[in-house]
């Protein structure tokens, strides 16, 4: 029989197996928010992800509606328009899978922080502009989010569906950040 990982391994194995796609969409982004084109495209790019994430949740686990619509708040305030919509993905059936996608969309959350603030010195706030990062940032999402992995025992089939599903996400982010750079952020 296979020993039962300890508490924090899922979480361990989550980071480290993506590092290196979080440090491509971090590269992408340009390692932050320094001008209003580079932060439509983040706005724009996380709507997309956020909006695919939706579809693959299909209302499981963390609540997107709100994010999406601060997004396109944002958007509409700097009047950037979102990228072109495509079909839908398909709802993912399998609990662990899910799990490992919140993992992404959770911990966009932490990046969140450091990002509001560069979006306020580019003169966007909560009223106006950055209404997504600010409810990101004070958003509890992420802490509730370990909680719930730190309470679940994982068979190694099981971790590697976690990872699968992260690294999905990630790839899922990665291309929605490319599309927001090579589309024009005018429409
Ligand atoms: C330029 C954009 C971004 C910056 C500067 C950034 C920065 C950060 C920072 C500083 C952390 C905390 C790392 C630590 O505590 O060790 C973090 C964590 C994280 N970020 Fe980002 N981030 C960005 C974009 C994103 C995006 C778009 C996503 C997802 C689509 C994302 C997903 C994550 C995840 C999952 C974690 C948690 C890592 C862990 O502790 O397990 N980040 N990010």
């Amino acid at each position: 029989m296979t020993e039962r990982p300890p508490l924090s391994s899922a979480h361990e194995l989550l980071r480290r197996t993506t590092a290196d796609a979080h440090s491509r969409v971090d590269a992408l982004l340009g390692g932050g928010l320094a001008s209003s084109e580079g932060y439509g495209m983040y706005l724009r790019g996380m709507h997309r992800f956020i909006q695919v994430s939706e579809a693959r949740l299909a209302g499981h686990g963390v609540m997107l509606g709100v994010a999406r619509d601060r997004l396109e708040q944002d958007l509409a305030a700097l009047s950037f328009e979102p990228i072109r919509p495509v079909a839908a993905p398909p709802p993912e059936p399998d609990r662990v899978a899910r799990l490992g996608w919140e993992y992404v969309v959770s911990g966009a959350s932490v990046g969140a922080r450091y990002l509001l603030r560069q979006a306020q010195q580019l003169g966007y706030s909560a009223e106006h502009g950055a209404r997504f990062l600010a409810g990101h940032a004070g958003d509890p999402v992420w802490p509730r989010f370990l909680v719930r992995l730190a309470r679940e025992r994982f068979t190694p089939d099981e971790l590697d569906t976690l990872r699968d599903a992260a690294l999905d996400a990630f790839a899922a982010a990665e291309s929605a950040f490319k599309t927001a750079r090579q589309e024009n952020v005018h429409g």
